[in-house]
């Protein structure tokens, strides 16, 4: 059955990123797209969008439309472009007073209203282009009052009678949360009843939680997690509202777009190479630790010295504040070098800084965004580091499996969904390299959070590095995984179809 999909979201790569949510955005469009459903994609134009060679057309009919939000009258026009790399159709909110900012996201007083316009214009676009949607899905807290607009003020429209709303939660670390005064903005008319008494009685509207509580169906992006935010570690104070929805909270771990990332074809390299080619991978690593202007561990023995990689955003939930401790303790007693990518929270940019300047050829840090940077650090790195406090999903543990970069991960979220401990048949952590066939495993997991845990799991990385063997067998078993989405956006369509039969 071919289903027609409004999907509404703040990130589309490569259009706009700022983390995974717009890896997701993109694959789920460009796959639900080929496999015959009619997808239409909304995202603002920010100004920042990469619109290099991007055909962008004025839909007519769709230009200088007043939208109405409380106190304030905001006028939006309608671009239409096709994702690059599928031809699914995306919906280009034009609105200057919103988007024409220096970046995804701000912390301006009206980020919130930035994005009730997007979700609002998603629905007006709908209607002029008279598009039924049967699935209208949101995203995070942004697109999350999608569920309540289409309960209360587009209702009375026919085309969206048989439309169903399916909020997705990439991370419950944000939320949303306005103060009641913006009352008259986010109603926009529909009745307070809506929303929830008790937070209203605080002073406070939560979007993402008005989302929770509205959606026809919520999903998050793996299934540890959906157990996880049930609970009050990981709840973030929402965990009492979904145990009351778990009846409609599924989680569904994302996939990796294969053609994006996969070191058989990666466009951002310049040779490729298999599970079978490792060497090219090597040799890829001595191209990256050149140019970076790092150390080259003498020909013949550049096995000994792994290279871990780190492409992060840098804040709280990514925990990188186990490596304050452990990385320069270790620094001096192991020999191996690092490579991190991420810009985020001041503390962790200084802290990667100095270590870089403490260790100019062993430490190598770039404090900014680079997709290209990004790609070659999962190409070129043996060991791939994502300590996260809580990780909803992640992606670039997915990525570094395929790519033989081994990931040492926290056992939460789906992290924990895809990466297998690592399990030693005989000889593990000996010099000698011992049976590698009788090894089960794809990555290093540890599961308190605490830095002595971390440097517990990376010490035993390091000497697992010395036995060659092994460690290829460890690498090619993660090689082999295969989290495509051509599988797991079949999950998507069930859960659509089922809710559309309700
Ligand atoms: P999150 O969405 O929480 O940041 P994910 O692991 O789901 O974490 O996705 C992160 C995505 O953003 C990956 O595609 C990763 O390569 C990318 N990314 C993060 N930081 C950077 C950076 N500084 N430069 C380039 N890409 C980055
Ligand atoms: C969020 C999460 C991350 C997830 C991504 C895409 O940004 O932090 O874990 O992979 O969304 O769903």
């Amino acid at each position: 059955m071919s289903l027609r999909i409004c999907f509404v979201a703040a990130e589309i790569a490569p259009l706009a990123k700022a983390g995974g949510l717009a890896d997701v955005s993109a694959a789920l469009t460009k796959y639900l797209y080929a496999g015959g459903h009619d997808v239409r994609a909304f995202l603002p134009c920010y100004a920042t969008l990469k619109r290099q060679d991007l055909p962008m057309r004025a839909l007519p009919g769709l230009q200088d439309l007043p939208l109405v939000l409380g106190r304030y009258t905001y006028r939006f026009s309608v671009l239409t472009t096709a994702l690059p790399g599928s031809g699914a159709p995306v919906y280009l909110i034009d609105c200057p007073a919103c988007f024409d900012r220096p970046s995804i996201y701000t912390a301006d007083p009206d980020e919130h209203r930035r994005f009730l316009v997007l979700t609002h214009a998603a629905f007006i676009a709908c209607q002029h282009m008279v598009f039924a949607p049967q699935i209208m899905h949101f995203h995070d807290w942004h697109t999350a009052i999608g569920s309540l607009l289409l309960r209360s003020n587009y209702a009375w429209d026919r085309l969206f009678q048989g439309a169903r709303s399916v909020l997705t939660i990439h991370n419950i670390g944000y939320q949303g949360i306005v103060g009641a005064s913006e009352l008259p903005e986010v109603l926009a008319g529909a009745p307070a009843t809506l929303l929830d008494p008790g937070e209203l009685a605080a002073g406070r509207i939560g979007l993402l939680r008005t989302g929770i509580t509205l959606a026809d169906l919520i999903t998050t992006v793996s299934p540890t997690y959906a157990r996880e935010i049930q609970g009050p570690e990981y709840g973030m104070g929402l965990e009492g509202l979904l145990r009351t929805r778990a009846g409609a909270l599924v989680g569904v771990l994302n996939g990796v777009d294969y053609d994006e990332w996969d070191p058989r074809h990666d466009h951002y390299l310049p040779q490729h190479y298999d599970a079978q080619s490792l060497g090219v991978k090597r040799a890829l690593k001595t191209q990256l630790l050149r140019r970076l202007g790092m150390a080259v561990p003498e020909q013949g023995t550049p096995r000994s010295t792994p290279l871990i990689g780190v492409v992060s955003r840098l804040v709280a939930q990514k925990g990188f504040d186990l490596v304050f401790d452990a990385l320069p303790r270790l620094l001096p007693a192991y020999e191996f070098q690092v490579v991190a990518l991420g810009t985020g929270e001041s503390g962790y940019e200084e802290f990667f800084t100095a270590l870089a300047r403490s260790y100019p050829t062993r430490v190598y840090y770039q404090r900014g965004y680079s997709d290209e940077l990004a790609h070659w650090i999962e190409a070129a790195s043996d060991l791939f580091l994502m300590p996260s406090r809580y990780e909803p999903c992640g992606l670039n543990q997915m990525y570094s499996l395929r790519y033989g970069s081994v990931p040492l991960v926290r056992r939460t979220g789906g992290l924990a969904d895809s990466v297998q401990p690592l399990r030693v048949a005989s000889g593990g952590g000996t010099a000698a390299d011992g049976d590698s066939a009788a090894d089960s495993g794809t990555g290093f997991v540890f599961e308190e959070y605490s830095a002595r845990a971390l440097a517990v799991t990376l010490q035993r990385a390091l000497q697992l590095y010395q036995e060659p063997r092994r460690w290829q067998a460890l690498a090619q078993r993660g090689m082999a995984q295969d989290f495509s989405w051509a599988r797991q956006v079949q999950r998507y369509v069930e859960l659509y179809e089922r809710l559309i039969m309700l």
